[in-house]
């Protein structure tokens, strides 16, 4: 089994993911993003959203960050032990990265009634949330699958409503992986402003 992500080379860009990062900045700025490598995007973005002491150096940083990154990807794999799949024997592990380094652990809880059952992802958001974390960069997923797994509906909103920018790094079980945003997994997201837009427009028409 493969437990290394091939980072950074490998790392495909597709036209999707690089507007979706480019989204809200300048058309210079776009086309310029449009060309720099993939694993450049995700190693700016953990930068932006993962800052390390000030005193690091930018090749000190590149290198921190892809470490970092990469532990996050291996603790997704070791997680798979963890789970709590009596069930479906379908382990999932989920490894959620903080904006501080803090990498939070996850893995699917089952229940005898099967509605009760918990995803990895889920578990890792309510854990970290639990222990006060509210800033996040990116989550790991890791199951037995031949392809990357990719995180249920339920598991995306919840996401999206606590980490909107989040990272979403789905992993196989050898290892290959595919990466997106969880805004360009939930398109069109139903989210919190909706809620408060519903408020004003009820308090405008009394
Ligand atoms: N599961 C996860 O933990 N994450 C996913 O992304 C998909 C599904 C779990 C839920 C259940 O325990 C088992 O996998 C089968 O659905």
């Amino acid at each position: 089994m493969n437990n290394n992500l091939r980072f950074p080379s490998t790392w495909s860009l597709s036209m999707a993911h690089a507007m979706a990062v480019a989204n809200g900045k300048s058309a210079r700025a776009q086309s310029r993003r449009l060309q720099v490598s993939a694993a450049h995007m995700y190693l700016q973005w953990l930068h932006e959203h993962m800052p390390l002491p000030n005193n690091t150096t930018p090749a000190a940083v590149n290198a921190e960050h892809a470490a970092i990154f990469a532990s996050a990807v291996r603790r997704a794999g070791t997680l798979r032990a963890r789970a709590q799949a009596p069930y479906s024997h379908f382990p999932v592990g989920a490894a959620l990265l903080c904006a501080d380094g803090t990498i939070i652990d996850g893995v699917n809880v089952e229940s005898s009634s099967y509605g009760g059952t918990i995803c990895a992802e889920r578990s890792a958001l309510v854990s970290a949330l639990s222990q006060g974390y509210k800033n996040f960069a990116m989550i790991a997923i890791r199951a037995n699958t031949e392809t990357p797994i990719s995180p249920c509906g339920s598991c995306r909103q919840l996401l999206y409503d606590y980490a909107p920018d989040l990272l979403v790094v789905m992993l196989s079980q050898d290892g290959s992986s595919h990466m997106a945003y969880i805004r360009e997994l939930l398109p069109l997201a139903f989210g919190a402003t909706d809620l408060a837009t519903a408020a004003t427009a009820q308090k405008a028409s009394r």
